[in-house]
């Protein structure tokens, strides 16, 4: 065993979305938008959110991870290193991953954030694998978890109807027969940053009474152009990994695209000549919720993949920031 090269398979996934919906009609209600427009432009129909008085990001993380530990019958105090991909921390600092940690009892994990927006959870597990095959770590957890709610303007409609919230999580062990993470191509393109931003609360603007007044806590999105790179990115990307991997889109069992827009999830599947029934969407009921579409879908589809399924995860969002990544399902 000692000779093999060490893969980071996945073991076990965990969700969690809030109970509250927020539906197309309750938006109705909100802004000048119809169920009719947000349909047809992005297939959403309704997402969660997250109430209720001192709940943050970290309270989505906890009990997606718990549920990975009691499918692996592991617990918490067993794992290595815990990532969470995310935009929208508790805080500043510190990390979420270390929050989050303290209210597990994961006592004897290390923990980190990984900002990259929509990708955060390619980037992040990429990363987590990256310590699995280093032989140093036996458990790391990688979590996409966002609470958009927190930051979309609601007089907004050109933002406010897409995102919702939600956390999604994977547990990462050696694996010796080469399945789990096989290869990523990622990728970090800061010119894009002006098309997708919050303004305010970095050290570049620190929060004022002026900013607040402003908006500038929002997410900022310039829809069209974002949709533009979106497309060609994911797109690019996922076939560029088909190809290096000398595979087809018959090898593929699954798509898992992020989930931002209906039309940017199908223009990909066509890229890649796969049909529908290979693509994992779940959009329509939770929307865009940013680092943590991609773990949400895996989540929900876990009992419909096998052993030696290939599978490829892509996304595009803020920064800009893309990748694709192939995974040989271990389960
Ligand atoms: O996940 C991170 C990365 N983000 C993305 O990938 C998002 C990419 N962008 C998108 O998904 C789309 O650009 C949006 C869904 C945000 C917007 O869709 P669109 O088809 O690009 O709409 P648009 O911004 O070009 O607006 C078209 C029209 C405009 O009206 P006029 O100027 O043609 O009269 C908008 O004012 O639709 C109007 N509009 C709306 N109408 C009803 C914009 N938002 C709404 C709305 N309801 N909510």
């Amino acid at each position: 065993m000692a000779n093999k090269k060490i893969t980071a398979a996945i073991t076990a996934v965990g969700g969690y979305v809030p109970e509250d919906k927020l539906t197309n009609a309750d938006l109705e209600k909100m802004v000048d938008t119809n169920d009719e427009w947000i349909r047809s432009r992005t297939g959403i129909s309704e997402r969660r959110i997250l109430k209720g008085e001192g709940l943050a990001t970290s309270d989505m993380v906890v009990p997606a991870v718990k549920q990975l530990c009691e499918k692996r019958g592991i617990s918490p105090e067993e794992i290595d290193c815990l990532i969470v991909g995310t935009v929208t921390p508790d805080m500043v600092f510190p990390s979420t991953a270390n929050i989050a940690c303290a209210k597990l009892g994961a006592k004897n994990a290390w923990g980190f954030d990984v900002s990259a927006a929509c990708s955060g959870f390619l980037f992040s597990l990429t990363q987590g694998a990256a310590l699995i095959e280093s032989g140093r770590y036996k458990k790391v957890v990688v979590c996409g978890a966002d609470k958009m709610s927190a930051i979309v303007d609601y007089e907004d409609r050109t933002t406010c109807i897409i995102f919702g919230d939600g956390a999604g999580a994977v547990l990462l062990e050696p694996n010796y027969d080469g399945y789990g993470v096989l290869d990523s191509i990622l990728k970090s393109d800061g010119t894009g940053s002006q098309f997708l931003h919050m303004k305010a609360g970095g050290s570049l603007k620190p929060a004022t009474m002026e900013t607040v007044m402003a908006k500038e806590h929002f997410a900022y999105q310039e829809g069209q152009s974002v949709f533009k790179f979106a497309v060609k990115g994911m797109a690019d990307v996922s076939a560029e990994l088909l190809e290096r991997n000398h595979l087809t889109g018959d090898d593929i069992a699954w798509l898992v695209p992020h989930q931002a827009n209906l039309r940017i999830i199908d223009a990909t599947a066509n890229r890649m000549g796969l049909p529908k029934e290979k693509v994992m969407i779940n959009i329509q009921k939770y929307g865009n919720t940013t680092a943590a579409t991609i773990p949400l879908c895996l989540w929900e589809w876990k009992h419909e993949l096998n052993k030696g399924d290939n599978i490829v995860l892509a996304a595009f969002g803020g920064g800009f920031t893309w990748g694709a990544t192939l995974i040989k399902w271990e389960y």
